[in-house]
């Protein structure tokens, strides 16, 4: 019979799937030698498995991008430019920065996740994206073998969006990611919740770990920790609509949280609009809709992925019929066959 790996630990929902293969990368010259080995076999990239949910087994091979190491490759008298392998951890990363004052990650404290997973889909939180900070990225080009630089421009960024999840889905594996950090902080604390922590902590000049310390106070006050509550963040994006579409639900739903994106669009916060449709702390089975942030899908243990997704369907289905708004997930469903990638 063949053996078959669990990815339980590789994935932040903590589903009990199975991979046929399960290989770690933390070269090129490794990365290589295993497309080789499992030519033709499907093939999935992982890196902190936290937008992820899946619902099969997995029939091919799971790369596990273990690229490491983190460097200051230049500096100026404004910005420094650090590079970091696709393989490091998120929150890590952003703390090592922090510690030698490299200005600029520290809203985005706390994202579970790597490196490399960051740019694909624009990670984003309390008023910054990875678009803000992002400078360049070198990464593997399956088909051809090339690695392949990409600019910001290149990378064509948008919320929850970059083009690695579109056109260029499926055909590259991120090496590591460069990013142009600043000497002078210019910090973001508008985002309320900021303020507030950092008021009630009595300070008034902060430096960047005390505006990570504030995130890092509000994310865990509402948002589950993997280790003890598998889930994958927000499950869902928050909604843009036209502004007709807007002003009509706003007649109904006066206190409905809402931002501008443009003349003709607005942004509405998912998180309400599944709270106010009576669902927060909905439980279905062993999974549910998160008590305290209804954005968030949870496995309470034991919790396939296809019960998840089921989850996710209902909620789509409620939101689509009581405000007319069709949610879109941010989380990757897998198997699917967008996001298997088959080699040649
Ligand atoms: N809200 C509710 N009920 C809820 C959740 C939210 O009424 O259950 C309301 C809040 O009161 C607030 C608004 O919705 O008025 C927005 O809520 P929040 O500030 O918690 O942020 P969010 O829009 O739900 C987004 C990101 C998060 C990010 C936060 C903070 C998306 C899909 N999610 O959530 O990112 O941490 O803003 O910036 O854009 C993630 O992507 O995994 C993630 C956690």
């Amino acid at each position: 019979m063949q053996q078959s790996y669990n990815l339980k630990s590789y994935n932040t929902f903590g589903i009990d799937a199975s991979a046929t293969y399960l290989e770690p990368f933390s070269s090129i010259d490794t990365l290589e030698k295993l497309l080789k080995k499992y030519e033709g076999k499907a093939l999935l990239v992982i890196g902190g498995g936290s937008n992820i949910l899946l619902t099969a087994p997995f029939d091919g091979l799971v790369l596990h991008n273990c690229m490491k190491g983190i460097e200051l490759i230049e500096e100026d008298e404004t910005s420094y430019l650090v590079r970091a392998g696709a393989g490091e951890n998120w929150h890590e990363f952003v703390l090592h920065c922090i510690e030698n004052n490299w200005a600029g990650l520290e809203n985005l404290s706390l994202i579970p996740g790597s490196v490399g997973a960051s740019p694909m889909q624009n990670i984003g939180a309390y008023g910054v994206e990875i678009k803000d900070v992002f400078h360049t990225l070198e990464a593997y080009h399956i088909s051809s073998g090339e690695i392949h630089h990409f600019n910001h421009a290149q990378c064509q960024f948008a919320y929850r969006e970059s083009v690695f999840k579109r056109a260029l889905k499926g055909q590259y594996i991120i090496l590591n990611v460069t990013f142009k950090l600043s000497k002078i902080a210019q910090l973001k604390t508008t985002y309320g919740a900021i303020k507030e922590a950092l008021q009630d902590n009595g300070i008034t000049q902060p430096t960047i770990k005390d505006v990570s310390n504030a995130v890092i106070a509000i994310r865990q006050s509402k948002l589950p920790d993997p280790k003890v509550l598998g889930n994958a963040g927000s499950f869902f994006k928050n909604p843009v609509i036209d502004r007709s579409q807007f002003e009509q639900l706003q007649k109904e739903f006066a206190q409905m949280p809402h931002y501008d994106v443009s003349d003709t669009e607005v942004k509405l916060a998912a998180g309400w609009l599944i709270e106010n449709a009576g669902l927060k702390g909905f439980r279905k089975g062993n999974c549910g809709v998160h008590q305290k942030q209804a954005l968030v899908l949870v496995n309470y243990g034991g919790s396939t992925g296809q019960e998840i997704l089921e989850l996710s369907n209902n909620i789509i289905e409620n939101i689509q019929a009581k405000y007319g708004i069709s949610l879109e997930r941010e989380v990757n469903i897998i198997p699917s066959n967008e996001s298997i990638i088959q080699l040649a």
